[in-house]
């Protein structure tokens, strides 16, 4: 582990949670932050997926929204109280203002943001995503981002996904996580 990396890990003592709209990278880049500072990575969606062995687009179908969210609810509760790791939500976790709050208090948030364009294509014609299935994908997250764009903006560290170069993103993620905790690479 790099200097870097070392030192944010000495100060992190809380789980590091990625919010924000699909196609942002929450899972690629958490994951790579959880590698790159050897903490434990959960996926609140595959977490949801296991306990019920329902897919998340049967859940919404069979069960509907707010059923998920509250499974959503309940696994991220469980997960914030693991001590510090990395977590990756689904992109609408926030909108439930409890588990939301719970991640403001008990977490170090991070928003990742991406150009529209950009999550249209992360997204791709896959039909996991059941709030983009049948839909037109751009109306549909330029509409979610209207929604949610203010509350993704209450976490604490903002990163622009945009850009093709994921490791140097990660790089911005780090540095970005280095500068909200103090820590400064030792020289
Ligand atoms: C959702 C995002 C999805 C998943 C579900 C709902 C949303 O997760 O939780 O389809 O409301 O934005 P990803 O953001 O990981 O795609």
């Amino acid at each position: 582990m790099n200097a870097l990396c070392s030192r944010i890990k000495e100060s992190v003592n809380r789980p590091v949670v990625m919010i924000g709209l699909m196609g942002a990278g929450k899972t690629r880049l958490g994951g790579m932050l959880a590698k790159a500072l050897s903490l434990p990575f959960a996926d609140s969606d595959k977490e949801i997926e296991r306990a019920s062995n329902l897919t998340v687009s049967e859940i919404f179908e069979k069960l509907g929204e707010p059923r998920f969210r509250e499974m959503e609810e309940k696994v991220l509760t469980r997960l914030l109280s693991n001590g510090p790791c990395v977590i990756a939500t689904g992109g609408g976790a926030v909108m439930n203002e409890r588990t939301a709050q719970k991640i403001w208090d008990e977490a170090i948030s991070i928003w990742l943001n991406a150009d529209i364009d950009v999550l249209v294509r992360r997204c791709g014609r896959n039909n996991k995503r059941p709030l983009l299935a049948g839909a037109n994908r751009a109306d549909m997250l330029k509409s979610l981002m209207d929604v949610r764009g203010a509350v993704y903006g209450r976490a604490d560290i903002t990163v622009d996904t945009s850009g093709p170069d994921t490791e140097a993103t990660f790089q911005t993620l780090l540095q970005s996580l280095a500068n909200h905790l103090g820590v400064r690479e030792s020289l």
